[in-house]
């Protein structure tokens, strides 16, 4: 039975989780009052957003590198299309930081002043496609597959909140010229972490000092942030968002690869078709497997 409708909400031709959806939230957001400093990071889900969203938490609230603010990650990097326009999110001092997996078109108009920055951090869709399975299985806002075969087809109908990843990735790079926008794969930072902070840290005019810059990649390290409470959401995972089960965590493996051990050759084959007739004359590269 298809019971995407019971999970998802269609606004616009863009599905969003319905029991955390807000129509009326969602039709100001293009009128979103943006900031010359605000800071978006922008991502289809799983593809690391919890991870910039602790390096940008690192890189702009001292007290956060050096271990003495409790302020939780979704209060310092409030998600955009969920309960941003509540005056508590609005009314932050700049800079402030905002995160959200909106496909460009749904974003607020005041981010092609060009001046207010976007991170998108994109990853290879199959280990977006698995991260998304287990995902979707731990959490009760989402439908829970019945196995991968089943979840493989809805992610590549676009079936899922966020919709088809194909034309997420696709929407924000044709129209990057319209942004200030610096794409950064997830593979490049899972390989050169450091490398990766100075680059964004640049991008966002924030220089660093070497002690700062040491800080930062040790905090932002998946070996860390796994036992971190705050960058897995911990709080809401026992209150709001709700887990099915005990177990399971917003940092789940952090590889590069993780897709070998969970599809089948024909489905690999599938994927890889599907793959290549959408992205074949896509400029950004991917890296699948380190
Ligand atoms: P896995 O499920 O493959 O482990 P999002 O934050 O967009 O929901 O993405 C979650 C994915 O990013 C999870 O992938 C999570 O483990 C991974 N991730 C989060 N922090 C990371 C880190 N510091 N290093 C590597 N991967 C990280």
């Amino acid at each position: 039975m298809d019971n995407t409708d019971a999970y998802l909400l269609n606004f616009k031709g863009y599905y969003l989780i319905r029991s955390t959806a807000n129509t009326d939230l969602l039709k100001n957001l293009e009128e979103f009052e943006v900031r010359h400093d605000d800071v978006f990071i922008v991502t289809y889900p799983k593809s690391g957003t919890v991870w910039a969203q602790q390096i940008l938490s690192l890189i702009y609230f001292e007290g956060h590198r050096n271990r003495t603010e409790t302020v939780e990650t979704l209060d310092r990097v409030p998600f955009l299309e969920h309960g941003v326009p509540k005056m508590k999110h609005q009314k932050r001092p700049s800079p402030r930081l905002f995160a959200s997996h909106l496909p460009y078109y749904l974003a607020p108009k005041g981010l092609k002043n060009k001046k207010a920055k976007i991170l998108y951090i994109y990853r290879n869709p199959k280990d977006v496609l698995i991260s998304y399975f287990h995902f979707s299985n731990m959490m009760v806002m989402l439908e829970a597959p019945e196995n991968i075969e089943d979840f493989m087809k809805k992610f590549l109908d676009g079936k899922v909140s966020g919709s088809l990843w194909f034309d997420h990735i696709r929407g924000w790079y044709e129209h990057r010229h319209e942004f200030n926008i610096l794409f950064m794969m997830y593979e490049e930072m899972k390989k050169d972490l450091r490398s990766s902070v100075l680059k964004i840290s640049s991008f966002l005019e924030r220089e660093l000092n070497e002690e700062d810059v040491e800080a930062v990649v040790k905090q932002a390290t998946f070996e860390n942030m796994k036992f971190d409470p705050q960058a897995n959401y911990e709080q809401i995972l026992k209150h709001d968002l709700g887990r099915r089960t005990d177990e399971g965590s917003f940092l789940r493996k952090g590889t590069v690869g993780d897709w070998k051990h969970h599809l089948t050759v024909e489905q690999n084959e599938r994927f890889d078709r599907i793959f290549q007739s959408k992205m074949k004359d896509f400029p950004l590269k991917f890296i699948w497997d380190l």
